[in-house]
């Protein structure tokens, strides 16, 4: 970039840091800045010659790179609106079995194509003949809806965490998916709290089992008892604290894509993905190396995009209990909800459906010691891949610039093994 380019950069910046501040200070209520909206434009985005990948949605994405694409609504038995897209294949005999793509925390459908052509999954199986859906879980930008609350002033919107992602939104997506394509069974592919999503919905809907011809989960996420995180164990040792004090001053949506966090990540950025945003990845994930920088100020343009405090209350919980199982939502609660004191745990020993995990040994948030735990009481496992570079990371999955080498191929292979089936 250039210095004069850089320049107006920082001093804008400041200005909006500057401006933040003083708010802050003036403002009766602080916190509530956190949830100012910010509206989105475009116009400044381009005259700051922003990557227009950053700030392209999934339609105008996918399109770019000359895939056709189709919009979907699902509503859950919840009343959530949830938004699916589906890429279609240009093949004139598509694969046997659609392919559902469910992305982690903090993220959206966005996940799965915003490297672009050569790297995007998305458009690789596209390419392969699948038939592929790339769905959004409630809370999102995609799929923050609902047939009756308002997530703006609606204090019960965001009165979910994993537990309903599994309970409810996979089961409508799954559903929806099969009727839309008039199949049996579909092929899933999760990556991180994607994951841990398929393995609520397994577990407690088990009869979704018959539905699932074949997942498979990058970076898995169940069990979090070896977290290495200091970060993330030092804030799970305040869950209770932390969510009454959000519940107290109604703070129930965090970090959302038109929240002050998203906007300031996305600029920053687009100056310094280089180490700034490789900085952030490396506290949260253990990320070393092998994204490029290109996709890193592309992806920051589509993470952070809103988590419901709920959510991080439940990861906090099973951190400490070093249990994979249902919120805990205090005894009495519990009494009616689950009909014990304690919450029940994900019981994953009725996932019967086939899974295919695939993990590395520098991945902070699905470490191998907790994966192991989880493969050892999965009654169907596939296979536990370990990808052998020694600093693969979460995202490398994802977005990594060897990712066809180390994970697509493996991906591609066990698909067309399973075709047959
Ligand atoms: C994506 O952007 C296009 C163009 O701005 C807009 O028409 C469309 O509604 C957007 N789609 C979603 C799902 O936000
Ligand atoms: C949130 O959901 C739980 C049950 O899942 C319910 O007991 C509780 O009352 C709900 N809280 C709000 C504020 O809606
Ligand atoms: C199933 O799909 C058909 C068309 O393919 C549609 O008319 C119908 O409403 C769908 N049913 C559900 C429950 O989504
Ligand atoms: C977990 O599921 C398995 C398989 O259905 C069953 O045999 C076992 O009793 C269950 N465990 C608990 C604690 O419910």
């Amino acid at each position: 970039m250039q210095d004069g380019k850089m320049i107006s950069y920082i001093i804008l910046i400041v200005c909006v840091q500057g401006s933040v501040l003083t708010i802050s200070v003036i403002y009766p209520h602080p916190h509530k800045l956190l949830s100012i909206s910010i509206p989105e434009n475009r116009a400044l985005k381009r005259s700051l010659g922003f990557i227009e990948d950053t700030y392209y949605n999934f339609t105008e994405l996918a399109n770019k790179y000359g895939h056709e694409t189709e919009e979907y609504e699902v509503t859950t038995d919840d009343g959530y609106l949830l938004t699916i897209f589906r890429i279609k294949t240009k093949c004139v005999t598509p694969r046997p079995y659609p392919i559902v793509l469910l992305h982690g925390i903090m993220d959206s459908a966005d996940a799965w194509i915003l490297a672009g052509p050569e790297l995007g999954l998305g458009y690789i199986l596209a390419n392969n003949c699948y038939d592929v859906w790339a769905a959004n879980h409630r809370g999102n930008q995609y799929s923050r809806k609902h047939i009756k609350l308002n997530p703006n002033t609606d204090f019960e919107f965001w009165n979910y965490s994993i537990d309903e992602h599994g309970y409810y939104d996979l089961p409508a997506i799954v559903d929806h998916v099969l009727n839309a394509s008039n199949k049996e069974k579909v092929y899933f592919i999760g990556h991180s709290q994607g994951t841990t999503d398929f393995f609520i919905m397994t577990s407690i809907r088990p009869e979704y089992n018959n539905k699932i011809h074949l997942s498979i989960q990058l970076a898995p996420v169940a069990y979090l008892k070896h977290l290495k995180i200091p970060l993330a164990n030092f804030a799970a040792k305040q869950t209770e604290l932390i969510k009454n004090i959000l519940d107290d001053i109604s703070l129930q949506e965090l970090l959302g894509k038109y929240e002050i966090i998203h906007p300031v990540l996305e600029q920053l950025c687009q100056v310094a993905p280089v180490p700034l945003c490789e900085f952030i990845l490396q506290l949260t994930t253990g990320y070393k190396d092998g994204i490029s920088p290109r996709t890193l100020s592309v992806a920051f343009g589509h993470l952070v995009v809103g988590v419901s405090a709920k959510t991080l209350s439940h990861f906090g919980q099973l951190i400490q209990s070093k249990k994979f199982q249902r919120y805990d939502e205090g005894r009495e609660i519990n009494l009616q909800k689950y009909g014990s004191e304690n919450p029940p745990e994900y019981n994953v020993s009725k996932i019967t459906s086939a899974v295919l995990l695939m993990c590395s040994k520098n991945d902070l948030l699905s470490s191998l010691e907790n994966v192991n735990e989880l493969s050892s009481r999965l009654p169907n496992l596939v296979e536990e891949y370990v990808v052998q570079d020694k600093s693969w990371s979460h995202h490398n999955f994802l977005w990594g610039i060897k990712a066809p080498e180390y994970v697509f191929n493996k991906i591609l292979g066990y698909l067309k093994k399973y075709d047959q089936i």
